[in-house]
């Protein structure tokens, strides 16, 4: 059996007073529910104010990136290590970051093994453009995303990665994929995927999560699938009344 995750991925929003004020209407009503795995990643400069709030809740704090190099001269850049010091969970490979930061399949990987060998939990994002999904290569895409930023990962580790499949065109559209879509990807590709880099049975321990504009409304259609383990959540994960009803239908 896995266990429900949602994990709200805050993107560049919410100053450092802004996520005090946030985590603190949010702790409460998350923390009531059982059942399901709870992460926030708000952006670096917060996460100190994170941790400190969120210590002792049972909620954890995932960063949004990390550079793959233990330390050295990379300007701007934050190692694995730094991470660990106040995170769990690491979101790697997310749709902006590849489009916006140029970071291949090969990047994500680098990133993968570290955070493996930082103990950190990767969040590992795969998902296909809207011309890619207009041209039917969805399977395509995925399949080699998934294989590619995952190459040389050991079985061991497997267990606690969680991969989110979030198809470019519904993250942030307010175009949310459905249900029975999402769920084929994840049965017909992303398993099949997992199955060859870790064995079948590993394959069925790694948690999906669906990500690109779930909101309270949607949640349970991508939740009631069998292949789909929780959500990686964006503009809905701040607003506390969006987030803690996302969570309550990921534990039912
Ligand atoms: P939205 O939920 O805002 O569509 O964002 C999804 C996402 O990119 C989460 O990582």
């Amino acid at each position: 059996m896995r266990k429900s995750l949602v994990a709200g991925n805050w993107k560049m929003n919410k100053t450092i007073a802004e996520t005090r004020d946030l985590i603190f209407k949010m702790i409460a009503p998350l923390r009531e529910i059982t059942g399901v795995e709870q992460v926030i990643c708000p952006p670096f400069m917060s996460l100190m104010a994170a941790s400190a709030l969120l210590e002792g809740s049972g909620i954890g704090l995932g960063a949004q990136n990390m550079h793959w190099e233990e330390k050295g001269a990379f300007t701007g850049e934050t190692s694995p290590m730094m991470v660990k010091e106040l995170c769990g969970y690491v979101i790697l490979g997310h749709s902006e970051r590849r489009a916006y930061f140029n970071e291949t399949d090969q990047v994500v990987n680098r990133k993968v093994l570290s955070a493996q060998a930082a103990g950190l939990t990767a969040i590992v994002c795969v998902g296909e453009t809207l011309e890619q999904y207009e041209s039917k290569l969805t399977m395509d895409v995925v399949s080699s995303q998934t294989s590619n930023s995952l190459k040389g990962v050991s079985a061991e580790y497997a267990p606690r990665l969680i991969v989110a499949y979030e198809p470019v065109w519904a993250i942030g559209t307010g175009k949310a994929s459905n249900g029975t879509e999402a769920n084929a990807v994840v049965k017909e590709v992303i398993r099949p995927a997992l199955a060859k880099l870790f064995g079948e049975e590993t394959a069925q321990a790694v948690r999906v999560l669906y990500g690109g504009s779930v909101t309270a409304a949607n949640a349970a259609e991508f939740f009631n699938q069998p292949e789909i383990d929780g959500a990686l959540v964006g503009g809905a994960s701040m607003k506390v009344e969006e987030f803690v009803a996302i969570a309550k239908a990921a534990a039912n």
